[in-house]
């Protein structure tokens, strides 16, 4: 029989959550006690747990027994504690702190050999760079977004892109009964991936996206071009960091403490142009946070699951600063700092952006203009 060296290893999810952190977290702990005989501790809230005092706890096979469907992450977390540059107000005054030694040396007072970090591109640079001061992490990717280029997917995404599905077939089915256009916001800071693969599923008309500032004037032709051919609705999705050629993202509100902008309002503005030019009634849904709630789908299930498992594996092969990924040969591991480098934006030369264009589906621009401005191969007609 092998035996290992004794253990213990401590484990957070950080930034906006997704569907399927539990699901890694009951991975790591069942492999843990089940492979190895390793203890696992639980840090609440992302780094928070390291920097505030009582955010530690145990975690057993009996504490994670059930959780594999639930949504959320039962150890909580937060997009707000960079420990290197952790915001707090005091008496009205917001200051900023370098707290990142302290979380290092909380992180050796608890005895931990290896922290593994579950967290999206924020969280993994964190992780990076608390690595160089001496933290012994192995990272885990986790975003709805889809936006890490060392992982073919993220577990999150699945699920996201059924939610927005579901959402636009039934959008579908009323904005055909009232002749109205009705406009889908969905989340996607940067990357459109959460758009343009619901849009393609949930068989919409118009897909907006942050990699292609839109122009109007081709979202309403589409519109126009549809009515004359019988279709008397029209479907849009727009990445919530959607913009117009020349424009901006549309943010919302002041900064939380400690947090990004938020976006959101997208919607609302391509909705505005719509009606101000009577070209039909239309109707904006923001689908929000419900895409981040919920049961994870079975892919990400099980992709979270391998993912926890395979974290676990490298912390005995002793690749602290190593990146679970899914790549073309199945689960395997990428240096954190490589896995950061690099978001992953929608290519306007992948087949899957061709095949959104092959359906008729308008990103935002005539086809002949994305051609010449990206030198892509002639993609076909627009519809007029
Ligand atoms: O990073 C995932 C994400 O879903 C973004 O697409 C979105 O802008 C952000 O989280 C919203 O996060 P929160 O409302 O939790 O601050």
């Amino acid at each position: 029989m092998i035996t290992y060296e004794h253990k213990r290893i401590g484990v957070l999810t950080g930034g906006g959550d997704c569907p399927g952190l539990n699901a890694v977290i009951r991975a790591i702990v069942k492999t843990a006690y089940n492979d190895y005989n390793w203890e696992v501790i639980g840090i609440e809230d992302g780094f928070e747990g390291l920097i505030q005092p009582g955010k530690v706890r145990p975690l057993t096979p009996a504490d994670v027994r059930g959780i594999l469907p639930r949504g959320g992450t039962i150890l909580g977390t937060t997009n707000r504690a960079n420990p290197f540059h952790y915001e707090v107000e005091i008496d009205g005054e917001v200051k900023v702190f370098d707290v990142s030694d302290d979380v290092v040396r909380h992180a050796q007072v608890l005895g931990l050999d290896a922290i593994i970090v579950i967290g999206g591109d924020g969280s993994l640079r964190i992780a990076h760079e608390l690595m160089r001061k001496g933290l012994p992490v192995i990272g885990v990717p986790k975003t709805i977004d889809n936006d890490l280029s060392a992982t073919i997917i993220t577990f999150g995404f699945d699920t996201a892109i059924n939610t927005a599905m579901e959402a636009l077939d039934r959008l579908h089915t009323t904005a055909e009964s009232h002749h109205r256009t009705i406009i889908l916001e969905v989340m996607g800071r940067e990357a459109g991936w959460i758009a343009l693969e619901a849009g393609i599923a949930g068989d919409a008309d118009i897909i907006l996206i942050p990699e292609i500032p839109y122009d109007i004037e081709a979202v309403l032709g589409k519109i126009i071009a549809r009515h004359r051919q019988g279709a008397k609705f029209s479907l849009i999705v727009a990445a919530e960091g959607a913009y117009p050629i020349g424009g901006q993202p549309v943010y919302q509100g002041v900064r939380e403490i400690g947090g990004v902008k938020r976006l959101g309002g997208i919607g609302e503005i391509v909705a505005q142009e719509i009606r101000e030019r009577r070209i039909s009634d239309v109707r904006v849904t923001v689908l929000g946070h419900l895409q981040r709630g919920g049961s994870p789908s079975a892919f990400d299930r099980i992709l979270a699951t391998r993912f926890g498992t395979a974290a676990v594996h490298l912390v005995a092969q002793g690749k602290l600063g190593e990146m679970v990924a899914l790549q073309g040969a199945g689960v395997t591991s990428v240096p954190i700092a490589k896995a950061v480098a690099q978001q992953k934006l929608v290519s306007l030369e992948s087949d899957i952006v061709r095949t959104a264009f092959d359906l008729g589906i308008c990103l935002g621009r005539k086809r002949a203009e994305l051609e010449a401005e990206f030198g892509l191969p002639h993609l076909g007609a627009d519809e007029t």
